[in-house]
């Protein structure tokens, strides 16, 4: 029988599972989809059930796909910074916070004045207590929910409690420990004494190991309720947004992952823990042992296009007819530039590397000569815009890259890959099982912990190049002046968005 691993991805939306062979080519994969409770604005929960549901769904998915296999390891992969909290029986007290969750502001600016400001947090994490991070959650929880505080003994991040439920160990690895907020990324190990000054009691945090370690093996409970084997090993694995570097290839400084799904990452490996000075990146331990993980997140790229193409839709009369390839062949007709329109994307606020909640999204520089394909390319330019921005700080911070190696839906479309290879000046790349996220990841992470590759920059020889695109000077020239004056769009926006917001218009 065939060697097979596999990974298993928890995501906001749905979770994948991906059964790889041991040269890394993909043998099935099956996504099951589940829902997210916004119980109040700015709120954002899921019952772990869930996830558990999910992953056996998928799970069966690919092995009913491939009965031939014989499954050697597992990895996990998920969202990250989620709340998880548990009681002694292993119990979920309360539906899980994801790290979309924008409740917690408060209880983040109490961490980093407890911690001794951001300095002073900074150099215990290396990285800032973001909204989403789940530090700030676990106060929240003790100050709104005392009683039920109370009766938590576990707090796991959403792939963790997976791991719980397959093999019956508590255990997390660095990476989503990096995104908890609570972990000296440096040392890769919890901060034991931040963990003293916000008064947490760090039993409630899971063993922290390396990502490929072997955390436990499929139990004989987790067996019945998945179908898989017994005593399989069950690998850390990673948070999904470092993980699927390793799924794209990107083990090593000078490459650079841009991902566009909903959301947009600019992320980077590294040899050694950076300085991350004012904390606007996020600065995390990776899924390999003496190897970082830099990134940038901005809140805005594909959701950005999607609600471009369903605003259109709207003044259609066949409302939802038009297709994402419809709207970018609209674009293909605009030249680079958009003929001076720009759009600045932050329709939900931004994160990198303007961290503000009230920051809005804005067409800047329309005039009559204006049309839609003009509009559809202002919007993927601003998106790209966007992420050169967070490619800015990390050029600032000292780092370099020769190739982009693009991935996320986004990564479809060969103009947007285009525009990434103009603005930044360098070539873009699509590579094999990217499209997988953080399953593919995760599935390469398992076969490093039982010895199919030596370690994971080996594992990431398999991701071979798929499609390359060289930049276009002439685009990258006016791309590039282009981006000099979108940097100075939010400088000259933010007081008004702040102002938009006092005026409370929307309510
Ligand atoms: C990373 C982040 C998201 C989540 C959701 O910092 O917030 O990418 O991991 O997938």
């Amino acid at each position: 029988m065939a060697l097979a691993l596999l990974g298993i991805d928890i995501g906001t939306s749905g979770c994948k599972a991906l059964l790889i062979d041991a040269a890394g080519a993909v043998l099935a994969s099956h996504t099951a989809t589940y829902g997210l409770a916004q119980p109040r604005p700015g709120w954002t929960e899921q019952d772990p059930a869930l996830w558990i549901e999910g992953a056996r769904q998928a799970v069966a998915g690919v092995l009913a796909a491939r009965p031939d296999v014989e499954l050697a390891a597992i990895g996990l992969s998920g969202q990250m910074h989620g709340l998880t909290p548990l009681d002694e029986a292993h119990r979920v007290l309360r539906p899980a916070l994801l790290w979309n969750d924008q409740r917690n502001g408060a209880e983040c600016a109490e961490i980093t004045e407890r911690a001794g400001g951001l300095e002073g947090l900074l150099r215990l994490t290396n990285n800032r207590m973001l909204v989403g991070y789940t530090g700030g959650k676990i106060l929240w929880m003790r100050n709104h929910e005392p009683d039920l505080y109370g009766r938590v003994r576990h707090i796991l991040n959403p792939k963790d409690y997976l791991r719980l439920v397959l093999t019956g160990e508590l255990a997390t690895e660095v990476s989503d420990a990096s995104g908890t907020g609570l972990f000296d990324v440096r040392k890769r190990a919890w901060s034991a004494p931040l963990l003293e000054r916000l008064d947490i009691d760090p039993a409630l945090l899971p063993d922290c190991n390396e990502s490929q370690v072997v955390t436990g093996r499929i139990s004989r409970v987790g067996a019945e309720l998945f179908g898989l084997p017994e005593g399989v090993p069950v690998v850390g694995g990673g948070g999904d947004s470092v993980i699927q570097t390793l799924g794209s290839g990107v083990m090593r400084p000078g490459e650079l992952q841009t991902t566009i799904g909903t959301a947009g990452i600019v992320a980077s490996a590294l040899e050694t823990p950076m300085d991350n000075p004012d904390g606007r990146l996020q600065v995390f331990c990776n899924v390999a042992p003496e190897s970082w993980h830099c990134m940038g997140v901005s809140l805005n790229a594909g959701g950005a296009m999607s609600w471009f193409r369903d605003l259109v839709a709207g003044f259609s009369r066949d409302a939802g007819a038009l297709s994402f390839d419809e709207i970018v062949a609209r674009a293909e007709r605009s030249p680079a530039g958009a003929k001076g329109l720009f759009f600045v994307p932050y329709l939900y606020g931004e994160r990198c590397p303007h961290p503000d909640p009230l920051a809005r999204g804005a067409f800047v520089g329309l005039t009559a000569r204006h049309d839609p394909g003009d509009m559809a390319r202002g919007v993927m330019e601003g998106v790209t815009h966007a992420l050169r921005d967070i490619h800015g700080l990390m050029q600032k911070a000292g780092l370099r890259h020769s190739v982009i190696k693009a991935s996320g839906g986004g990564a479809r479309s060969a103009l947007w890959r285009q525009m990434q290879a103009d603005l930044f000046d360098c070539e873009v790349v699509t590579t094999e099982g990217a499209a997988e996220g953080g399953a593919f990841g995760a599935a390469l992470v398992a076969g490093v912990g039982i010895g199919v590759w030596p370690d994971a920059r080996s594992a990431a020889l398999v991701c071979k190049p798929l499609t390359r695109q060289a930049p276009d000077a002439a685009a990258g020239e006016t791309l590039r002046q282009a981006f000099a004056i979108f940097e100075g769009l939010y400088p000259a926006l933010s007081q008004s968005f702040a102002a938009i917001s006092d005026a409370a218009l929307d309510r």
